[in-house]
């Protein structure tokens, strides 16, 4: 087992990857991102960090890039890869590493989502019984959601979704990459679970006026009813019991909003990027 200080990230090329090595690169580790062969969003990660090919589905591949590292941001993309094979890449992990950061979620936090109910409870349930050291990072939504209005915006400029009120502490993707680094490379993060949050509470219907304020234009909200959002999320590929448990949480979200934390202040020592923050880095999306 290492006991140096390199990384791997799995889903390394998503929102999160990213930011998590350029941070991790900073703190001095070395960083390996595992990719699946062909993956078209490489050139996304930072210069420095070292490309392995491989695939979640297929344990004995992910072991391949396991040698030498002390820590895993453990990322399990599960919309799209279920979680049959998470036990027996876990145990690849055990064998090799020391610890594991795993991106898990707000609604294990809260007791909403189960080990029945939910792929970041049943990743939880199988670190915490296994030998690693590990730590949660309970994530809220990412602020990237909002690329998800992009088209209707550049369209005709009005959001149609559920829950216009439904009030978050939705989280700036860097400042959890920020997180994650950290909990792999300080001490004092092993057996913690962490509420990660961003620094304010915003609807839904708040947060496209953000946009629009920076774009200098006025967007529109209209809420329409859950199912036929439900039916549009089901046919872009959501699994129907985690559309129907989004919506749920949104549907509760309109009277009781999240309530925001203070890790990442305590974890990186500086506050939390807010939504308008975000909003001016990626306006080009919205154009
Ligand atoms: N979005 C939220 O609001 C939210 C809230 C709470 C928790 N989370 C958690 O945050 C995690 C990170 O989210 P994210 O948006 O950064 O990334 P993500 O969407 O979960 O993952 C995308 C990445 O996973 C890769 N990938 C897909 N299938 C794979 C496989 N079979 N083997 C290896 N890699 C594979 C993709 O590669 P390709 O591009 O090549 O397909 C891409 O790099 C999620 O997994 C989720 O559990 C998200």
């Amino acid at each position: 087992m290492s006991s140096g200080n390199t990384v791997l990230i799995t889903a390394a090329t998503g929102n999160v990857g990213i930011h998590a090595a350029a941070c991790l690169l900073e703190e001095g580790a070395e960083v390996r991102a595992l990719v699946l062969p062909g993956d078209p969003d490489v050139g996304r990660l930072p210069a420095g960090v070292q490309l392995c090919e491989g695939d979640l589905k297929d344990p004995a591949g992910v072991e391949a890039a396991l040698d030498g590292v002390d820590g895993v941001l453990w990322m399990w993309p599960f919309f799209t890869l279920g979680v049959e094979t998470a036990p027996a890449v876990l145990e690849k992990f055990e064998k090799h590493v020391r610890r594991v950061a795993l991106v898990s979620s707000v609604g294990v936090h809260i007791g909403l989502e189960r080990r029945d109910n939910n792929c970041h409870a049943y990743l939880e349930e199988l670190l915490r019984d296994s030998g690693v050291e590990w730590t949660f990072l309970r994530t809220t939504g990412f602020m990237a959601n909002a690329l998800g209005f992009a088209g209707q915006i550049k369209k005709g400029g009005v959001v149609h979704f559920p829950y216009g009120e439904a009030a978050r502490t939705a989280v700036h993707e860097a400042d959890l990459g920020a997180v994650a680094a950290r909990t792999l490379t300080g001490e004092g993060h092993a057996r913690q679970a962490y509420l990660i949050t961003g620094p304010e509470v915003l609807t839904q219907r708040e947060q496209v006026n953000i946009i629009g304020e920076v774009l200098g234009r006025e967007l529109g909200w209209e809420d329409v009813h859950a199912e036929q959002a439900r039916a549009q999320m089901v046919a872009t590929g959501w699994p129907p019991s985690y559309a129907d448990g989004a919506l749920d949480y949104f549907a509760m979200l309109t009277k009781e909003p999240e309530v925001g934390s203070k890790a990442v202040e305590k974890i990186i020592g500086r506050p939390a990027h807010t939504f308008r923050e975000w909003a001016e880095e990626h306006i080009n999306a919205f154009r």
